[in-house]
């Protein structure tokens, strides 16, 4: 743990090291079950973290004699809304980067879901391109009352309804720079808190 995050944290919930075992079982799985090739897509900024862990082992898995596997790699960027109550979600997907979609397999590569607010409405928007298929790769889902009820391909952990940040996951921006996935203390809310 840096010292800049010392005492912003409440507990470590997964670390570093179960994440990237996790990520690796994940990886061969999702080689084993994959029928061509495949379009790998990052949801941005939370996801890029196991994005790039997951596609270097899937590399190492394909190469050690697994399915064959060809790799296109693409980038999105979706924004929740924060006030948590409207449920919009900012798609940064033009109708011409959806295109890209039309008639490829795509795996969907995200952080976490919580509500499932964010996957529904960019699965919504992306199956209007008429993909060969989609499927979602989420390294967390959250146990928590406001579920939609969405549930994702390749989960890697269910976690407890908590606030956790790390591994890309952020607060306010703050906390990506962590390896592991740790639950925020209240100092941490207060020092990380958006000040204007
Ligand atoms: C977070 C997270 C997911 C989404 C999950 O992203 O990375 O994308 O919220 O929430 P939901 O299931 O309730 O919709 P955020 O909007 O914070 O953007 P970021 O990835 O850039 O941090
Ligand atoms: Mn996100
Ligand atoms: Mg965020």
């Amino acid at each position: 743990i840096p010292d800049h995050y010392e005492t912003a944290l409440k507990s470590v919930l997964i670390p570093h090291g179960v994440i990237m075992d996790r990520v690796e079982k994940l990886a061969k799985l999702i080689v084993q079950e994959a029928t061509g090739p495949l379009v790998v897509c990052c949801v941005l900024k939370g996801g890029h973290q196991f994005f790039a862990d997951l596609v270097n082992y899937i590399k190492k898995n394909v190469t050690r004699g697994g399915n064959s596997v060809p790799l296109s790699l693409e980038f999105i960027k979706v924004k929740s809304y924060s006030g948590e109550t409207s449920g919009d979600v900012k798609l940064s997907l033009t109708d011409e980067e959806c295109k890209e979609f039309s008639g490829k397999n795509i795996l969907i590569v995200e952080d976490i879901i919580d509500t499932g607010k964010t996957m529904v409405q960019l699965l919504a928007k992306l199956k209007k391109f008429s993909p060969e298929s989609v499927k979602v790769a989420s390294l967390l889902i959250k146990k928590t009352p406001l579920s939609n009820g969405y549930i994702p391909d390749y989960v890697g952990f269910a976690i407890p309804n908590a606030f956790v940040v790390g591994y890309a996951l952020d607060y306010n921006e703050y906390f990506r720079d962590l390896d592991h996935i740790c639950v925020i203390s209240d100092i941490g809310k207060e020092k990380y808190a958006i000040k204007n």
